[in-house]
């Protein structure tokens, strides 16, 4: 018997709804087919937009999007995606797959996008082969109100108000494909770019994010924070917001990353234990953010996470399209209740990506559309949003193989302004269920609603077979005089309710 012992008298920081956000990127058929299919589509849509994708994405409260990317963010000209349609520049999408990218979804379709989701917006600015000034005038097209050659020409464009950006980034991974910088070289290019976006809404500054490291790259953020530092009284807003940090979970590596469907317990084992790093990263990033931001002034910034597989067997390997598992529903509910305990520092996160392209909430086939194991977590754990974390402890066990060992339960707990209680409580464990007694402080324990994700680790949607792994109903628990107990089932993403 696991005993969670849960202190609801000891609220800890508040849960940024924005941990609970989302990536879209120019990148295979995550925007094209996947978001956006044009007005003229047989596929329901509005505005371009497909309704079916819209109307999912609205049911797990999308809190925030990021935008256009990536890598793909460093060769963009947004110039080129404005204006009538007919006229926009071609590309060549040199990321990803080399296919031409024909700029009819760009900052007008992003922001009309955003409008339906009704979420907010994280454009991702161009540091690695962009201007200054191509950079700052983007900036002005989208949130000047008044009149200016870039708030006249959005006008000519056929939109008259502003927009609201909430997040802007200065460049993606300057440290690889958006620029090869040094992290020095990078810092005081970020100062130079971070000088002209400027805030034109006195109530709605935008946030400005700094490149931070890919995985350990402690010495990154070290340098990074260090060039920087001499705007320590400038760590308030308007200076550097948050700093960013990616990590990938791979099976594998990066020659041979595995497949999303087909693998076994001791792959399995490897993948939770690789999610659980995000752990160890986000302890060691935040021990040098301390140093030099010991208020918490910038926000830890995960804006690329996920599971990264072997793209599904005949697909473009351009196009980082894969299938999505109950691993996947594990790793998405492990990587949340993570970013909830450290929502102290942790103030977004991104999933890499929203639709059709690596970790996704959502696949596409033509007009046929499927909900993945991970668009369920995100519909289970999205009560976390802007609630508070409250202590919590659990008793666990080592299960796997090898050296692949994890403990067999995860957990998170919140409370929201209502003083509803959720707990996020993940088996990790293939095969054994396991008894949980939950304990509480002082509460007596009113209504209880849960739900739960489970089957076996392979289990995945098709679009022949789309309620295969499905949220159900859970009410196989008892109310106690200290709680709640029920048996957690293996393979289990498991969520609670407490009035
Ligand atoms: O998400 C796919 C790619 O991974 C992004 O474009 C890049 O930032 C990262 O390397």
């Amino acid at each position: 018997m696991a005993k969670l012992v849960i202190n609801e008298c000891k609220r800890k920081d508040r849960i940024n709804a924005e941990i609970y956000g989302h990536f879209s990127e120019h990148l295979g058929r995550c925007i094209y087919e996947g978001l956006y299919v044009g007005e003229n589509s047989e596929i329901k849509n509005t505005n371009g937009m497909r309704d079916d994708v819209v109307e999912a994405l609205k049911e797990i409260k999308v809190p925030v999007l990021r935008w256009p990317g990536g890598c793909f963010a460093d060769e963009y000209h947004w110039k080129d995606g404005i204006g009538p349609k007919e006229k926009r520049k071609k590309m060549i999408n040199t990321h990803w797959g080399g296919v031409v990218e024909d700029n009819s979804f760009g900052t007008h379709e992003f922001m009309e996008l955003c409008r339906q989701i009704g979420c907010k917006t994280y454009i991702n600015g161009n540091l690695g082969s962009g201007t200054v000034q191509e950079m700052s005038e983007w900036v002005e097209y989208m949130t000047f109100e008044g009149v200016s050659p870039m708030a006249d020409l959005r006008k000519e464009n056929g939109h008259e108000q502003s927009w609201r950006v909430d997040y802007f980034g200065v460049g993606n991974e300057n440290w690889g494909c958006g620029g090869n910088m040094t992290p020095v070289h990078y810092a005081n290019e970020f100062r130079r770019y971070q000088t002209y976006i400027r805030n034109y809404k006195a109530d709605a500054p935008v946030a400005k994010i700094c490149c931070g490291a890919n995985v350990d790259d402690y010495h990154w953020t070290e340098d990074v924070l260090k060039t920087t530092h001499d705007h320590t009284p400038k760590y308030l807003h308007g200076f550097m917001d948050g700093l960013s940090l990616h990590y990938y979970t791979l099976p594998g590596n990066w020659d041979s990353k595995g497949s999303a469907t087909d693998f076994d317990e001791e792959v399995w084992y490897r993948t939770l234990k690789k999610a659980l790093y995000m752990d160890t990263l986000i302890k060691g990033h935040s021990a040098i953010m301390n140093q030099y931001d010991p208020d918490k002034k910038i926000g830890m910034i995960v804006d690329e996470w996920g599971c990264w597989y072997d793209v599904e067997p005949g697909t473009n390997p351009g196009f980082l399209f894969q299938q999505n598992t109950m691993r996947d529903a594990l790793v998405a509910g492990i990587t949340l209740n993570i970013f909830n305990k450290h929502c102290d520092r942790v103030k977004m996160a991104n999933l890499a990506q929203l639709v059709n392209v690596l970790q996704s909430v959502i696949l596409t086939e033509g007009e046929k559309m499927v909900k993945t194991p991970t668009y369920h977590v995100f519909h289970m754990y999205k009560e976390h949003q802007n609630a508070y974390l409250l202590e919590s402890h659990i008793d666990t066990k080592e299960v796997g193989i090898g050296e692949d060992k994890v403990p067999n339960l995860y957990e998170s707990v919140s409370v929201n302004d209502q003083g509803i209680i959720t707990i996020s409580l993940n088996n990790l464990s293939a095969n054994d269920a396991e008894e949980v007694e939950v304990v509480f402080a002082e509460k007596v324990v009113g209504d209880v609603k849960a739900t739960i994700l489970s089957g076996d680790m392979k289990d995945h949607n098709t679009f022949e077979n789309t309620d295969r792994v499905i949220e159900k109903d859970f009410t196989d628990f008892k109310v106690t005089n200290k709680g709640v107990s029920f048996v957690i089932p293996a393979c289990s993403v498991l969520n609670i309710r407490i009035n």
